[in-house]
């Protein structure tokens, strides 16, 4: 293991401005992608199917270094399709670890495989690839690999577990776009990748997945199943462009101050798309799954391509400074794998208390709660065929961990604000830090 190392973000910090309130996400698109957003809603001739779709694929397989790229409406979509192309279904296991999100479980249960969970390390919050060997069976078709928070997993292990076990291993850079392992990107080590850009990931176009391989075979199984999706109704796109254009201006610091408390009282009651639909947290397949990425979303994925490089590294230096703070205060900070770069969608902390901590730095930032359950957002772990006690180490990290906002209008007098919050919510729970 290494510690992170990235340029601070600044060496000397002025004091706290506090007008403003940093939110978790936004912050990675800008004024003139709104702009091009609505003029998409103005013009609409070419926001569902135009040759934004195969230009951003295109644009994305170069970036992973891969050969052919396919777009969907989401990431679990794109899982769906892999698993499917790969000839997965009843019968057949796939090995994942917790926590995850339920919507990657229900992907593999909705092609008839049953998902075997293997616990995550607590250092990293990645898979424990012995216990992965040892619940590999003669049912098992593939290893679904998460670089949970963007931190990369042990690819190498992966690799050898894999092949030695005749596997197809699957990456889930769904937290990682931007990191890079060895000196290459994430999502060209496995047989195949799979990506997000929802709008709380590295890049957003609302709601998005890619999925990336090299496999002629299965890039042509791939294409078929993105051309039997229906492409997205032209109210739901325009939904889409609308809430990225809204979370913009939004989530802007100074805004977000006053935005924020209108957001909460609506609660679950706002009129904005969402992520996860009543059926998917029950484990069950809704009613519309499989869609097409819509040109309009493309074209905006696109633009934020292009400034890849500056977002993850603004990232990857506000996580140095959160790592340098909180473990000189004794916090239990992830720690980074040798020969990785982390994308740092988010920073995880383990703390002793999520909620006080929340609270208490609710004046300068929200906090995310990645992950509040071993499977994300499910109804309870059961809908995704999750045993408690399968997995112990992940299901006492998910009554610990906070994490912390990266995106590029974080600066470092956040950070201190931030850590100080954190510092003070600590003491008031007892105390007991620990330092892995
Ligand atoms: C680790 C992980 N994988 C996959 C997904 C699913 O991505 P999407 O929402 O694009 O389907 C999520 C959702 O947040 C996730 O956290």
């Amino acid at each position: 293991m290494r510690q992170i190392v990235a340029e601070p973000i600044a060496d000397h910090v002025p004091p706290k401005d506090s007008t403003r309130r940093v939110a978790l996400i936004g912050g990675t698109t800008t004024f003139e992608d709104c702009m091009v957003a609505l003029r998409r809603l103005l013009y609409p001739r070419q926001l569902i199917q135009g040759p934004d779709i195969a230009e951003y694929e295109c644009a994305f397989a170069r970036l992973i270094g891969a050969r052919y790229a396919y777009s969907f409406c989401h990431g679990r979509v794109g899982l769906y399709g892999l698993l499917r192309g790969l000839g997965i279904g009843p019968g057949d296991e796939v090995l994942l670890q917790v926590p995850t999100h339920i919507v990657v479980s229900n992907a593999i249960r909705f092609t008839g495989a049953r998902p075997v969970y293997v616990d995550c390390r607590l250092d990293t919050y990645n898979m424990d690839l012995e216990q992965a060997r040892q619940r590999t069976t003669p049912r098992t078709k593939a290893l679904l690999l998460q670089h949970t928070f963007g931190l990369p997993a042990d690819i190498d292990l992966a690799l050898d577990l894999t092949r030695r076990n005749g596997l197809d291993l699957i990456e889930d850079c769904v937290h990682a776009l931007g990191a890079t392992y060895d000196g290459r990107p994430v999502g060209s080590f496995g047989r195949a990748a799979f990506f997000s850009t929802e709008e709380t990931k590295t890049i957003s176009t609302t709601m998005g997945g890619i999925v990336t391989t090299d496999d002629p075979a299965l890039a042509t199984r791939l294409q078929e199943f993105q051309r039997t999706c229906p492409p997205p109704p032209i109210l739901q796109t325009a939904s889409y462009l609308l809430k990225l254009m809204l979370y913009h201006g939004m989530t802007e610091p100074h805004a977000y101050r006053f935005c924020r408390p209108i957001y909460e009282f609506f609660g679950k009651h706002n009129p904005l798309p969402r992520p996860t639909t009543p059926e998917e947290v029950l484990g069950k397949r809704p009613a519309v799954y499989e869609q097409r990425l819509s040109n309009g979303q493309a074209a905006l994925g696109l633009r934020q391509l292009r400034r890849l490089e500056a977002n993850v590294a603004h990232r990857r230096s506000v996580a140095t400074a959160y790592h340098k703070r909180l473990s000189e205060m004794g916090f239990r900070v992830p720690r980074c794998p040798a020969k990785a770069d982390p994308a740092f969608v988010r920073y995880p902390v383990w703390v002793e208390n999520p909620a006080s901590t929340e609270r208490a730095a609710i004046r300068f930032a929200t906090l995310g709660m990645w992950f509040s359950s071993v499977l994300e957002e499910a109804h309870s772990p059961d809908c995704g065929a999750y045993e408690m006690g399968a997995c112990p180490r992940a299901e006492e990290a998910v009554r610990h961990l906070v994490n912390l906002p990266t995106n590029p209008r974080v600066t470092a007098q956040d950070v201190e604000a931030i850590v100080s919050a954190l510092v003070r919510a600590q003491a008031m729970d007892g105390g007991r830090r620990t330092l892995l």
